[in-house]
């Protein structure tokens, strides 16, 4: 579904993707982990086109992605940043609507009724300021957000960092219903169990290279490719 391959890309003058290759696949989740700093969240924003690809190819569905961050919104890739970037001047209910006008169509599978069925959080929330919510809830209004885009790829970047393990809990528990849906999803986690538990595939990223690949189920058995390569 999406292919980079030998993708170098980075800051300035700074490089920090040397030649990364890989592969998520439709209707499976791929998590992405790695140490601090090793380039996984350079990887995200570079596929979503906040930053520029140096050499090497980036693919969704065997057609070269587009430059641009909103034509790869268009082509049906929503991103939920570490940041989340909740816009914080606006309701909850704003900020959901904006994402609804752009890109919710007539018959779509994402509605503002479905995203408050799976977040009845949100709901309570509506009249709120992006700034007077939890970090929890911020979590999840960037996820609903993203929802209603109607992506065929999800892409999380640290989606449980900050979290209560409540809240944790809660997200997991949406992204697995999510997984259950077919929805093809990339995940970015310094939380090695949450991750390992949603996903059906793995990469580990060390600077700025995959350096393991294989299964969820393989690396939670392989305690010398968690040692070498994520401390866990
Ligand atoms: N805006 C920036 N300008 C210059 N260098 C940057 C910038 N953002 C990140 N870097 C550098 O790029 C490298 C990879 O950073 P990246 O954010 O991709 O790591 P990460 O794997 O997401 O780490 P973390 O787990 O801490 O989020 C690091 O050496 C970092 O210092
Ligand atoms: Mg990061």
């Amino acid at each position: 579904m999406l292919e980079l391959n030998a993708v170098q890309s980075g800051y300035g003058e700074t490089q920090v993707l040397h030649g990364l290759t890989l592969e998520a696949k439709q209707g499976r989740v791929l998590a992405i982990l790695g140490r601090n700093g090793a380039g996984k969240s350079t990887t995200l924003k570079t596929i979503m086109g906040l930053l520029p690809v140096k050499s090497g190819q980036i693919a969704f569905d065997g057609k070269p992605i587009p430059a641009r961050p909103f034509d790869v919104a268009r082509t049906g890739i929503a991103y939920v940043p570490e940041t989340r970037d909740i816009f914080p001047s606006l309701s909850v209910r704003e900020n959901l609507e904006i994402a609804a006008s752009r890109f919710g169509a007539e018959g779509a599978d994402w509605t503002m009724e479905r995203v408050l069925d799976l977040f009845p959080r949100l709901g309570e929330r509506l009249d709120n300021g992006g700034t007077q919510l939890s970090g929890g809830e911020q979590q999840m209004l960037a996820i609903a957000r993203a929802l209603l885009m109607n992506p065929r790829l999800l892409i999380l970047d640290e989606p449980t960092e900050g979290l209560a393990p409540i809240i944790v809990k809660l997200i997991h528990d949406k992204l697995q219903e999510l997984k259950a849906e077919g929805l093809s999803m990339i995940l970015v986690e310094q939380n090695f169990g949450f991750a390992t538990s949603l996903a059906d595939d793995v990469v580990v990223v060390s600077k700025g290279q995959v350096v393991w690949t294989g299964s969820a189920e393989a690396i939670k058995a392989d305690e010398t490719a968690q040692h070498t390569w994520l401390g866990v």
